[in-house]
């Protein structure tokens, strides 16, 4: 069991609380927000602290910050030398964070999703997996990225997912204007996505087999899938991840 510290109370930091509460460590959340940081307390018995007061008790330490004011924030604190830091923080270098931590030197970037909460949400981690696999595997995998221009392209596949939900309520809204029924529609439509991701295998060249299982030869599904290759939908995302991909490295 470790003492959990957080600074930067917002959305990702609440469900990486609660799960690391539950599986038995000490959590100590910085008091901003100040209603989450509540509720926190109130519910998986997280201490509420300033942010010193976070860095001063914290063994491990993740950086929660909207990536605007990160530097101001950090660079006004004292990091410990044995502290180990994680950031979720898109776009904060791992040689950024080094300055804004020292004398911490362990830090690992990665790229939760809320729903690591219930399990499941894969972890990308830089420079190793380590202390990621000790807080949250087995429940989540995690996935070493030992390159961090590599690991940063990861947070554009993150982008992706808001990006295919946005298709799949237009695949629920089109059935609910022909069947009138939107709760119907929305639930048959994101059920059946999510059903099928949540069986399939994962090894190299399973979204390929299963699409080609699905669309054979003179099938409605072949249908779709050239439909969309042909209207520019797989361009457009290629250019979108190319887009955001060079944003995100600078490149
Ligand atoms: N949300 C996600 O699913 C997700 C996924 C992966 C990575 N991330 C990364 O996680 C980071 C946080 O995102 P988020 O969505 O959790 O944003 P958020 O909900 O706005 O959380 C940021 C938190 O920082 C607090 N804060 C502001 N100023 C502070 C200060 N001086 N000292 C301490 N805390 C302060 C905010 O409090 P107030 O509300 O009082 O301002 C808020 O609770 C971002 O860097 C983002 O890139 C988010």
């Amino acid at each position: 069991m470790s003492r959990i510290g957080f600074i930067g109370t917002g959305h990702i930091a609440a469900p990486m609380a609660r799960f690391l509460a539950r599986t038995g460590h000490d959590i100590i959340v910085s008091e901003r927000n100040a209603e989450v940081a509540a509720a926190l307390a109130e519910t998986c018995g997280a201490t509420v602290a300033p942010n010193q007061a976070v860095l001063d008790r914290a063994e491990v330490v993740f950086l929660c910050l909207r990536p605007q004011i990160a530097k101001a924030v950090l660079s006004g604190l004292t990091f410990q030398s044995g502290q180990r830091i994680v950031s979720v923080m898109a776009g904060i270098s791992l040689a950024d964070l080094g300055r804004l931590c020292a004398p911490a030197r362990d830090i690992t970037l990665t790229i939760p999703l809320g729903f690591l909460e219930q399990g499941g949400c894969p972890l990308p981690a830089c420079p190793d997996g380590d202390l990621l696999e000790r807080l949250f595997a087995p429940e989540n995998p995690v996935i070493a990225v030992p390159d961090e221009h590599a690991f940063t392209l990861h947070f554009a596949i993150c982008a992706m997912v808001p990006g295919l939900l946005d298709l799949i309520a237009t695949g629920a809204d089109w059935l609910a204007a022909e069947t009138g029924d939107p709760e119907m529609a929305e639930f048959y439509t994101s059920q059946l996505v999510s059903g099928f991701l949540a069986t399939i295998g994962r090894a190299p060249g399973t979204l390929a087999q299963e699409r080609d299982a699905l669309a054979t030869e003179g099938s409605i599904s072949l249908r779709m899938t050239r439909a969309l290759q042909s209207g520019g939908a797989h361009d457009a995302l290629r250019a979108a991840l190319d887009g955001i991909g060079a944003d995100l490295t600078g490149g």
